[in-house]
């Protein structure tokens, strides 16, 4: 049984963990909800640990809750105090703009945080946007932290033939692969001019030459490339949350762009931390062993550990499609244990995920579900520990926002939950003209 006292669970511990940390390192998720005959009430508290690595699946349908789930893991994230909070850092992936809000207190549903023993109020995230919405976020009046850079010479052949959606065997293909493996040869940075400078030197068939450089050209516009890119421990900072708005960049190679940022920050996230844990080591050996002396932090770029928050996955890791989201998503759920690396994603789609984060999840938040294919992917995930078919579970949720089945296979238990309100603004709801007109004396019906 996972009871810690007064009968709050923690998803995300086993009974050993729970025995020695309690709920410390947790975040507070909601409470269970228990059906009496025809009316459910909401009890016990459920925590998730936010302090070791996990794999997190939310799903559910158009307007169930998965954003806004996102975001009270998110602040929750923001709440902890200091000796937590300097070993522990978020990093949102905002796919539809929609984070930003959270700079502000919850007024419109004040009543319900209120009754949930809460109180509105906005949290400290760090908003980081593309260049080209500088103007957007200054005529809104919406503080921003600073701009996603993205380094020119850390996108591999690879990420550009998947962003211009270039076959690598083609002629264009080869002639990317050429200029980039001579530039890279000769500089250790350089931006988008010297590869364009580059192609036109290089003897190949001019169609080609031109078709690729006109790519490049119009990649300058995107305002996401320089020589340099943000340095990853500027965005990611200890006890403290990034909101990355990738949803204004580049749309008109799809969503690959956005999967480049996504992509290329999880990669440096990872390489840091993979540097970090041997920091961490060392430091732990050279309590035990004379000669191991800790490494000296200046040198490195120390980063805590991550909590990554990603909404809309299934646009950068779904089975059929590689973006350049795709590897480094899959290398964190694969091998982001050791680095102390917690991915937590979202979609409406969970039936068409790669397989690899269906049989890796170590905790699926799901709210309701209804399409076959979906159900079909949760069942793939279910466990031993559920009684029922998943389907039935579903079937018996009070059709209320915010309501999940949750699947703990830390705890190996299954429970109900409503998600609490968030502290923060959600700017996630679907637009309703009359939410404009409700404040006026005379509503004329027609
Ligand atoms: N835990 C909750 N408590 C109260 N209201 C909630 C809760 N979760 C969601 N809602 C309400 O439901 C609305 C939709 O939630 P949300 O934006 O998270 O949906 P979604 O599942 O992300 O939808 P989409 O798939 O379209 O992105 C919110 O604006 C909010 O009003
Ligand atoms: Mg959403």
């Amino acid at each position: 049984m996972t009871f810690i006292k007064n009968f709050e669970y923690v998803l995300g511990r086993d009974k050993k963990e729970i025995n020695k940390f309690g709920k410390i390192g947790c975040g507070y998720l909601g409470k269970t909800i228990v059906q009496m005959g025809a009316t459910f009430s909401l009890t016990n508290n459920i925590y998730m640990d936010l302090a070791k690595p996990h794999i997190v699946l939310v799903c559910g349908k158009r307007g169930t809750g998965k954003s806004y789930t996102l975001s009270v893991i998110a602040e929750e994230i923001t709440l902890f105090s200091k000796q937590i909070g300097k070993n522990i850092a978020g990093v949102m992936f905002d796919t539809m703009g929609i984070f930003w809000s959270m700079l502000y207190p919850n007024y419109q549903d004040a009543d319900l945080v209120k009754s949930s023993g809460l109180q509105p109020q906005g949290v400290p995230v760090n908003i980081f946007i593309n260049e080209k919405s500088i103007e957007k976020y200054n005529s809104l009046g919406i503080k921003y932290k600073g701009l996603i850079k993205l380094a020119v010479g850390e996108l591999s052949v690879v990420d550009w033939a998947l962003i211009f959606r270039l076959d690598i065997n083609s002629e264009e293909g080869i002639l990317l692969q050429k200029v980039l493996a001579n530039i890279i040869d000769k500089k250790k940075e350089f931006d988008l001019d010297n590869i364009i400078a580059a192609i036109e030197k290089t003897k190949a068939n001019e169609k080609a030459k031109l078709l690729l450089a006109n790519l490049f050209e119009g990649a300058k516009g995107w305002g996401l490339f320089d020589s340099k890119g943000t340095p990853i421990d500027q965005i990611v900072l200890p006890g403290e949350v990034a909101i990355v708005d990738v949803s204004t960049f580049e749309f008109l190679y799809g969503w690959s762009v956005r999967a480049l940022v996504i992509g290329l920050i999880l990669r440096k996230i990872f390489d840091a931390r993979v540097t970090a844990r041997k920091i961490d080591e060392s430091e732990q050996m050279s309590h035990y062993i004379p000669n191991v002396k800790p490494p000296t932090m200046e040198k490195f770029k120390y980063l805590p550990q991550v909590v990554a928050l990603i909404d809309e996955v299934h646009e950068f890791i779904a089975s059929d499609t590689e973006t350049p989201a795709t590897k480094p998503l899959l290398q964190w759920i694969r091998e982001g244990r050791q680095p102390g690396l917690t991915l937590i994603m979202a979609t409406q789609e969970p039936g068409i995920l790669s397989p690899t984060v269906l049989s890796q999840v170590d905790i699926v938040i799901s709210h309701l579900l209804t399409s076959k294919k979906d159900i079909e992917a949760l069942r793939s995930v279910a466990q031993t520990y559920m009684h029922y078919d998943i389907a039935e579970y579903f079937s018996t949720l009070p059709r209320v926002k915010g309501v999940c089945l949750i699947l703990d296979d830390n705890s190996e238990k299954l429970y109900t939950l409503r998600v609490r309100p968030k502290l923060s603004w959600h700017a996630g709801a679907s637009p309703n003209i009359l939410d404009k007109e409700i404040n006026k004396d005379k509503f004329i019906y027609k």
